[in-house]
Parts: C-alpha cells; structure tokens; sequence
C-alpha cells in the first residue's frame, strides 16, 4: 500500500472507442502505480462511457491487474458510446435521458476525484468536453491509427504495424507464385501511418493513403513499368480511408454517394477492380481487418504503455488534471486535453517517411 502524499483518493478508469494491444498494459501501469505508491482508490468502469451512464462499474484491487501486462484487449471493456451526440441532437443513444448528466451524476454519486479515460480521438474530446463540465479527467492517447495530436506516438500502433507487416510479407511468396497484384487493406479510416508504415516495413510496391488522393492512371502507369522491369508481381498497400483525386474534388455530400455505389465491400476491393481495368492485370485483395487490433502488444506497446500509466498515476497524486499524458520525442510529458480534442493527427505531407518511401521506389498513388 502506498506512503506518497496523493491528491486524487478515489479515481475511475475506463476504455472507449476501439480496443487495441497495449490498454491492459496501461490500465495495469495507472492501477500498480496508483495503488501501490499513493493508496489510491480505483473504480473500473465497464465499456467506456457507457459503463458510467449504466452504472456499470466494480472496485479493482491490485490483484485485479496481476497478469495482464501481455494480455490482448480491455479487461474493462470498451463501447463507441458519446454522450455528447445527445446535445448536438446527433446521437442513436436507445438510452433515455441527458447521458452527459447521468455521467456528472454518478462520478460524484462515487465520490471520484478525477476519471482517467484510456482512448483514441473520440475519447479523448469527449474527456475534454467533461473537463469543460467540471469534472477532473485525465487521457491517455491509445489507437492503432496512431492518429492523436499532442503525442508523437500511440500504443497500439506499433504491434498493428507488426501485424500489417507480416501480412504483407506473407502476401509477397503468394503474389511472386501467381504473377498476380495483391491490394491489401489496412485500417486507417483519416489517417495513413499504418498502411504508410507497414507499407515501408514490406515493401510495398504501391501504398494508399486519405492523405494523398490517388490517381488509377499513376498507379497503372507504376505497376506496367515494373512488369516491363520482369517483376512479375506487386504488393498495392490501401489505408482504408484512402480515396481518388476524382472523389477529393467532390463535396461531401457527393463523395458519400459516390463511395456507396463504387467502394464495395471495401476500398480494397475497389482498388483492386480499379487496377485490373486499368492495366488487364491479374488482381486480389484482402482485408486485413479486426486481425489488426487482437493480439498480444509488442514489447514496445507495453513499455509505452506501461510508462504513460504510470505518469498517469503521477499526476492524480499530484492533482494536476484536465491532461492527456504523452510521447514527447524521447520522454513521457503530458499535454492539455484540449490539444487532442476534435482533432485528427494526419500524415504530414512533407513527413520524411513518404519521401523515405519514393526513395525505394514505392508509388504513392500520384
Ligand atoms: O481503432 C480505430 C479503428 O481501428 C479504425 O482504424 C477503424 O476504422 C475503426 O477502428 C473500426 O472500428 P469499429 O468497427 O470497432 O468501429
């Protein structure tokens, strides 16, 4: 039991949006830190915010976290619940009632100091949004998309990327035994890091992201040169959200139109239609899917993780809150909640790794 002065007494932890490798790492990283050096009180709160509107929730003692370091998942459970949709008359809640009240409700019906909130962009905005409430929130930044401002990397990402990897690896032996073009699809609905970064990893011949609109033409144009060169097979890497320069020139509105009738049942598929009308060659994809977020984390995940849970624990007992713990170049810092909030962290297009990429041949669509 702890013997460090803490501010916080009593806190509660949850996980929202997607599940990724590193979150059991992280809870257990807040909880150990938090118990053991400070005394602290932890209320688990089941499937995000949900588990807060619901009443969902069960005090976790220490050995609630033995064994879970390498574990896949949430042992807390995660939703994509966002109370706030109610007030913006967005949500399709079948909840009744104010579900931002219901929150304040039962954080001080639990006496809580702070609520910590483990999550991607959505968690974390709506953590600030609660902090502009009055409640005492800390983040802390995890996704596979890798896809939050104010940190220079999330857990998850980095034991996705190992898994893109392999994929696409294992895609090469199949692509060069056929002569065939393999699209694979990664997740990555606004941002490009997993599929630009597995790309690179693998070799990619092709790699698609939301950040760089695409151009079949290029891409044809690419993939007869190598066949011309006697490569007789490619690997096209697709970030699920990536899109044509055509449908980057379309309003909203149109865009969703045109991406109903054309991306189906994904942008992979498309992509892989698109290249063999465009070139005649032989084409398939695959979609790599929830494969991605399952899984034991890397060892780098669970030592990011671990870190940020424990930095986390830092700043409840010092009752420095409204924060979103992060990778600052080589160090754990912490930044305000509202540098995250309602924003998504893009491939900058100037980021060495795509010139990394055009370096060695890679086409990036254009
Ligand atoms: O966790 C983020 C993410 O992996 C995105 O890349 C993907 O678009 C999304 O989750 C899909 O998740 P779900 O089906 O759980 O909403």
């Amino acid at each position: 039991m702890g013997n460090r002065y803490s501010v916080t007494k009593t806190f509660g932890i949850l996980t929202a949006g997607g599940d990724c490798p590193g979150l059991n790492a992280a809870i257990r990283g807040v909880c150990r830190a938090a118990y053991d050096r400070y005394g602290m009180n932890i209320v688990g709160i089941a499937n995000g915010y949900l588990g807060l509107i619901q009443e969902n929730w069960r005090f976790l003692r220490p050995q609630d976290t033995y064994g879970i370091l390498t574990r896949g998942g949430t042992i807390l459970g995660a939703s994509r619940e966002k109370p706030f949709k109610d007030r913006k008359g967005e949500s399709d809640s079948e909840i009744e009632g104010d579900r931002v009240q219901a929150i304040k409700d039962n954080y001080r019906k639990l006496n809580l100091d702070c609520l910590v909130v483990l999550g991607g962009n959505g968690t974390n905005t709506t953590g600030c949004l609660l902090a502009r409430e009055g409640l005492n929130v800390l983040g802390l930044p995890k996704t596979i998309d890798n896809d939050i401002v104010g940190t220079d990397r999330t857990f998850g990402f980095h034991s996705a990327l190992a898994i893109g990897t392999e994929a696409i690896d294992r895609l090469h032996s199949t692509a060069q035994s056929h002569s065939r073009v393999i699209v694979i699809e990664l997740m990555g609905h606004k941002a490009g890091w997993l599929a630009l970064y597995a790309g690179v990893a693998g070799g990619g011949d092709v790699i698609l992201i939301p950040e760089i609109p695409y151009d079949i033409k290029a891409i044809g144009r690419h993939l007869e040169a190598r066949a011309r060169e006697g490569k007789s097979y490619s690997i096209v890497v697709v970030a699920e959200g990536a899109l044509s320069t055509a449908e980057a020139a379309m309003d909203k509105k149109e865009r969703k139109k045109y991406r109903a009738e054309t991306v189906n049942p994904s942008i992979g598929y498309r992509v892989a239609r698109e290249i063999g009308e465009e070139t005649g060659m032989e084409t398939r994809a695959t979609v790599l899917g929830y494969v991605q977020r399952g899984g034991i984390p890397s060892a780098s995940d669970r030592v990011l993780a671990t870190a940020l849970g424990t930095a986390a624990a830092d700043l409840l007992a010092k009752g420095k809150y409204g924060r979103m713990v992060a990778l600052i170049g080589d160090s754990i810092g912490s930044v305000d909640l509202s540098v995250p909030a309602e924003k998504v962290k893009n491939v900058p297009l100037d980021h060495y790794m795509l010139d990394t990429a055009q370096a060695v041949g890679t086409c990036l669509g254009v």
